[in-house]
C-alpha cells in the first residue's frame, strides 16, 4: 500500500474529500492543501484518470525529520531511486518551508536535487539534468516545523489541463475548479442545467461530461507516471485495461445542459471546446437578462462578470439580481467575484463558500429563490 496526496486548490478539499470517498478510494481524510488516501500504485493512476477536482496526484516517498540541511540531503539520498529516475530522464525539485529551521524553500529544494543526483551519480556514473519545464519526474517538499514529506508526482501537466486544447475566452475558469462548483452546488447530473454566462464553456463541458460520466483524464495522452524508470510494459497493459474499463462506463445519454452568452464570438470558442472535449451541451447566443423562469432547466450556475467589465457597467449586478429573482423556483448557483452580486441578490444565500479563482477573491452562493 502508498500513500497518495490529492493536491487541491484552496477552497476545494472538502469536494474533493467527497470526489474521493465516492470514486472509492481508501482512507481518504480531509485536510488542508489537499486529501491524502491509500491504495496500490494503479490506485494513483486512476486517481489521475478520474478525478475532476484534483490538481496533482502525488506519491509519499518518506517523512523525516530535518533538524539541519545535511540530515534533510542524508535523508533524501538514501531513498532508492531506482524504481523512478536514472541518469538518462530530467528532474524538477519544488519544496515549500513553514516554521522550519531552513526558511528559503529554493535552499531546500537545491539540497533535496543534489542528494538525488548524488545518488545517482554513485549508483551509475552519471546525474540527470535539471528540467523546470517539462521534466520526466517532479518531486515535491513540504518542509513544515523541521518535519519533511517528500512526493513524487504522478500527474505531469496539472490535471486541470484535461487535454482538449481548450481556447480560453475572456476570464476562463480552470476546469477543477468549474467541477468544484457543480459537485458543491447540489446538482443530480440528471436535471436540466444552464450556464446562462458561458463564456469559453468551461462549466457546460464539466458538468455534461460528469452526467456522462466521462473520466476526465480519458482525454489526456500520457501522465507523468508514465515516465518513471520502473513503469514497465506489463504496466502500460494495466494502464490499458484501466482506460478501458473508464471508456466503457461512459453514458450516452446525458442531462441537457444549455450554454449561452450574448457574445457570439465566445459563445464559437466554447462551441470549438465542446466538441474538442467530445461532449454536446445545447448552445444559445443571448443576453441573461433574457431568461424566463418556464426555460427548460431550473438549475442555473455561472460565473457573471467581476473587475473592469463590471466597472464598464455598473448596473448590471442589479439588473442581473432583478432577473434571478423571478426565477421561482430555481436553484441559483454562482461563482461571484464582486461582493455586489450578494449585495444585490434580495433572497438569503442557502450556503456561501469562499472559493478563490486564482488571486481573484471570490464567493460560492447557492440560492434557492421562492
Ligand atoms: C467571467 S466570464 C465567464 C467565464 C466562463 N466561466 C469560462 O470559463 O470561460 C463572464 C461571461 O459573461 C458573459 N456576459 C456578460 N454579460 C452578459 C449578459 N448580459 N448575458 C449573457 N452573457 C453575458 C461574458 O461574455 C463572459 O463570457
Amino acid at each position: 500500500m502508498h500513500e497518495f496526496f490529492a493536491a487541491a486548490i484552496s477552497g476545494t478539499e472538502k469536494a474533493l474529500c467527497e470526489e474521493l470517498r465516492e470514486l472509492g478510494f481508501a482512507s481518504v481524510r480531509l485536510n488542508r492543501g489537499g486529501i491524502p488516501f491509500r491504495g496500490e500504485m494503479p490506485d494513483g493512476w486512476r486517481a489521475c484518470l478520474t478525478t475532476r477536482i484534483a490538481q496533482r496526484i502525488q506519491l509519499l516517498l518518506g517523512r523525516f525529520p530535518v533538524p539541519t540541511a545535511d540530515s534533510l540531503y542524508q535523508a533524501v539520498r538514501g531513498i532508492d531511486w531506482s524504481p523512478y529516475i536514472d541518469r538518462s530522464k530530467t528532474l524538477s525539485v519544488n519544496a515549500v518551508c513553514v516554521g522550519s529551521d531552513i526558511t528559503h524553500s529554493g535552499f531546500a529544494a537545491l539540497k533535496v536535487k543534489d542528494a538525488i543526483c548524488d545518488h545517482i551519480r554513485a549508483t551509475s556514473g552519471g546525474r540527470p539534468d535539471i528540467d523546470k519545464n517539462d521534466p520526466d519526474i517532479r518531486v515535491f517538499l513540504y518542509l513544515a516545523n523541521n518535519k519533511a514529506a517528500l512526493y513524487l508526482d504522478l500527474s505531469g501537466e496539472p490535471l486541470h489541463r484535461r487535454g482538449y486544447g481548450r481556447e480560453a475566452g475572456v476570464a476562463p475558469l480552470r476546469e477543477t475548479l468549474a467541477a468544484t462548483m457543480l459537485r458543491l452546488s447540489g446538482w443530480d447530473r440528471q436535471s436540466p442545467l444552464m450556464d446562462p454566462m458561458c463564456g469559453s464553456g468551461t462549466i457546460a463541458i464539466e458538468a455534461t461530461m460528469w452526467s456522462a460520466n466521462f473520466a476526465p483524464g480519458l482525454l489526456r495522452d500520457t501522465f507523468g507516471f508514465e515516465r518513471w524508470c520502473g513503469f514497465s510494459k506489463e504496466d502500460r497493459a494495466e494502464l490499458k485495461e484501466l482506460r478501458g474499463e473508464l471508456r466503457r462506463g461512459v453514458k450516452s445519454k446525458t442531462a441537457r445542459v444549455i450554454a449561452c452568452d450574448h457574445d457570439p464570438e465566445l459563445l464559437e470558442k466554447a462551441k470549438q471546446n465542446a466538441r474538442a472535449a467530445g461532449v454536446r451541451p445545447a448552445f444559445k447566443q443571448r443576453s441573461i437578462l433574457d431568461l424566463q423562469k418556464d426555460e427548460a432547466a431550473k438549475f442555473l450556475i455561472t460565473n457573471p462578470p467581476y473587475g473592469v467589465r463590471l466597472e464598464k457597467d455598473p448596473d448590471f449586478c442589479r439588473r442581473f439580481a432583478a432577473t434571478i429573482s423571478r426565477l421561482h423556483g430555481w436553484r441559483v448557483c454562482l461563482l461571484a467575484g464582486s461582493p455586489d452580486y450578494e449585495r444585490m441578490i434580495s433572497a438569503k444565500p442557502q450556503f456561501k463558500i469562499a472559493l478563490p479563482n486564482g488571486d481573484l477573491k471570490c464567493d460560492f452562493l447557492v440560492y434557492d429563490i421562492d
